[in-house]
């Protein structure tokens, strides 16, 4: 049995200005014990889809199960099962974060001595025990992440997940977060997070769905998904955007970013030279060369036609603009 299962699931939200198809058509599995993480740009459905595989918003058609168990019909069953860190919290400020874990265990139905044995050992597995007497509203980003995903684990569930669980922290925190995620794992948990963070993904997840505008674009392992290109990717840097733009005419299949030129092919050490040749040929100069083996970043472009990184900066770009008008 699969501890989660989605087929088909799809969610229209009404609203005056017509529907909104959030989630087209959904599916996919996640094995018992591990890491699956939803990849995906801002808007592409992945709240959308955790909510209502947490039975915290309505299914429009298709299915979940949690265990088997129907995400409609068994909901309190279901609810028992599964921990949950939204992306938006609403973190109670004004508690401390011992009094947080402690109500919270009240609230799962723990005597009061045994929520306050389950408080200390949240607070030390998420390292919060030096904060844990001050005030939720004193607390770092990071702190606050931590604390969310101690929250979700206070009734030890089996299955967690995870809303874009590191979105906003600064590389070391995201890092401390990707290894307690890990070790959760490692301790059986089986764990479904939303990222937007490439990286992310191909560090944390043992297979990856990728969501693009409320339908999977691709599914596997990081592996996997890289072997969906086959071969290498070359990179050409040039000194002008003119000067790629020509180089392009010049190679079949490329892509411009920029001042490069991006073109897979099956062996990159045999054809860098023959490449260069001919680039040079036509009077174009190459600043540098490489060759890798595809990356994420790569699959996300050839499954979707744009990059996932680009889009995000662009959009902070486009909301710095708008924050200054
Ligand atoms: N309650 C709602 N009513 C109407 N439209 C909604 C509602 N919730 C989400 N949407 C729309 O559905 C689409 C998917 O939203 P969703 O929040 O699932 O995306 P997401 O992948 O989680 O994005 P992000 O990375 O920004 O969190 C978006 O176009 C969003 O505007
Ligand atoms: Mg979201």
């Amino acid at each position: 049995m699969f501890a989660v299962e989605a087929k088909n699931l799809k969610k229209t939200f009404k609203s005056k200005d017509g529907d909104v198809e959030a989630v087209k058509d959904v599916s996919f599995h996640v094995n018992q014990g591990e890491i699956f993480s939803i990849l995906g740009p801002n808007g592409a459905g992945k709240s959308t889809t955790i909510l209502m595989l947490t039975t915290l918003l309505r299914v429009s058609s298709g299915s979940g199960t949690i265990f088997g168990l129907d995400v409609e019909k068994e909901d309190r069953n279901v609810r028992e099962k599964i921990g949950i860190a939204l992306q938006d919290t609403g973190l109670d400020n004004l508690l401390t974060g011992r009094e947080l874990f402690f109500t919270t265990a009240r609230l799962w139905g723990f005597s009061k001595t045994d929520a306050e044995t389950r408080t200390s050992e949240l607070l030390q597995l998420v390292g919060l025990e030096e904060a844990a007497d001050r005030r939720v509203k004193t607390y770092s980003g990071g702190m606050k992440r931590r604390l969310d995903l101690g929250l979700s684990l206070v009734h030890k569930p089996d299955v967690l997940f995870l809303d874009e669980p590191t979105t906003g922290l600064d590389p070391g925190s995201r890092r401390v977060l990707w290894d307690e995620i890990k070790r959760l794992r490692d301790g059986g948990v089986t764990i479904i997070l939303t990222t937007q963070y490439l990286e992310e993904a191909d560090e944390l997840a043992d297979r990856i769905s990728i969501i693009d505008n409320g339908l999977v674009a691709a599914e596997g392992t990081p592996d996997e998904l890289k072997a969906l290109i086959g071969g290498d990717v070359i990179t050409f840097t040039f000194n002008s955007d003119n000067e790629v733009k020509k180089a392009q005419q010049l190679i079949e299949n490329s892509e411009t970013e920029k001042n490069q030129l991006r073109v897979t092919v099956e062996n990159g050490a045999e054809k860098i030279p023959d490449l260069l040749k001919h680039l040079s040929n036509n009077k174009l100069e190459v600043v540098s060369v490489t060759a890798n083996k595809p990356s994420l970043d790569d699959v996300f472009l050839q499954v979707t036609g744009y990059r996932l990184e680009g889009a995000a900066e662009e959009e902070k770009l486009e909301e710095e603009v708008s924050e200054n008008e």
